[in-house]
């Protein structure tokens, strides 16, 4: 089976948009890869100006990933920091990585422009530490969004430079990129927790049901008895996945003025709460289960130590340093 790794940052409680983009693809991946999930711990140190939430939000976030049925027995699930291997790897590669690269990165140039105050030496090693991530377990294939694609141009690169020097060690992972619509938030900004415009898998029903009302659907149809754009509108696009029996019916009704938005909203506030029905009762059952969590991420992690002392056994070698 090919080797699969993601990571992802601890983000406490998943939203839709996590779901549809990652943890969707996540579940459908460990039937057939041996596939390795990964909290990257050290990497949100990189933008966090306090770690006050970050045991909350590794914990909330796994939860969501158990009770969306990520497997424990498929799946190794473990957390960045727990594996220390990655830090002394990433210090390794560093020096086959040209500065010159890093700060070419457009993520890194974005960062830099949102926090100046906190540009630290961390963030421009951040696709390095990526790198390492995926290497460090000999990954071959990294389900990411496009956002993430010229980090694996750069740890692709990495690795033939490492390889060329030192001689074959690495596979070169591939973007698996995963084809996810753009989910719109209530402000039909990207749904983002940051943001505060999105829906949270384990929100109540009352609360997605507000959520969802308060979405701005098509800004062309500012009357009830206009036609509306569906191919415009966020609540249109999030029916494709919670209601695609009712695309059609929901589309002719739109651009006829017969379904106003109240209306639209309302219906697929109560097909999300339909369909994430047994996620909630999932989630509140491992919940209860004190220490589980623990338990998945210990596992996890004793899994990924093996390999990880194994890789790094091997990289140090071939650099000569034992
Ligand atoms: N940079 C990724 C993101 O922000 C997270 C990440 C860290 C990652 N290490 C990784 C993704 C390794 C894939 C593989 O989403």
């Amino acid at each position: 089976m090919a080797r699969v790794f993601s990571g992802a940052r601890p983000t406490g409680r998943q939203h839709l948009g996590n779901y549809l983009g990652a943890i969707q693809n996540y579940v459908k991946l460990q039937e057939e890869h041996d596939c390795f999930y990964c909290v990257v711990d050290i990497h949100a140190l990189t933008t966090l100006e306090e770690t006050r939430e970050l045991q909350g939000n590794i914990h909330e976030m796994v939860l969501d990933w158990l009770a969306a049925g990520m497997d424990p027995h498929k799946s190794t699930m473990f957390v960045q920091s727990h594996v220390p291997e990655v830090m002394e790897l990433y210090t390794l590669l560093s020096m086959v990585t040209p500065l010159g690269w890093l700060l070419r990165v457009p993520t890194f140039k974005e960062k830099a422009r949102q926090q100046p105050e906190n540009v630290n030496y961390g963030l421009v090693g951040y696709p390095v530490l990526m790198a390492s991530d995926i290497v460090l377990y000999k990954g071959e294939m990294v389900p990411v969004g496009e956002d993430q694609l010229p980090h694996l141009e750069l740890t692709r690169e990495i690795v033939r430079r490492f390889n060329s020097i030192f001689g074959p060690t690495f596979p070169e992972p591939k973007a698996l990129l995963t084809e996810t619509p753009l989910v719109l938030g209530t402000d039909r900004q990207k749904m983002s927790k940051s943001l505060n415009n999105h829906v949270e898998l384990a929100a109540t029903l009352e609360e997605t049901t507000e959520r969802v009302k308060r979405m701005i659907t098509d800004p062309d149809r500012p009357y009830r008895n206009q036609p509306g754009h569906p191919d415009n509108c966020n609540v249109y696009t999030l029916e494709h996945y919670f209601a695609p029996d009712h695309l059609e019916r929901v589309y002719k009704e739109c651009t006829t003025a017969t379904l106003g938005c109240v209306e639209n909203k309302t219906f697929l506030a109560a097909k999300i709460n339909g369909a994430l029905a047994p996620f909630r009762e999932r989630r509140r059952e491992l919940a209860s289960n004190n220490g589980f969590v623990r338990e998945v991420l210990g596992d996890g992690a004793s899994r990924a130590s093996d390999i990880a002392r194994e890789t790094l056994k091997e990289v140090k070698e071939r650099m000569n340093l034992q």
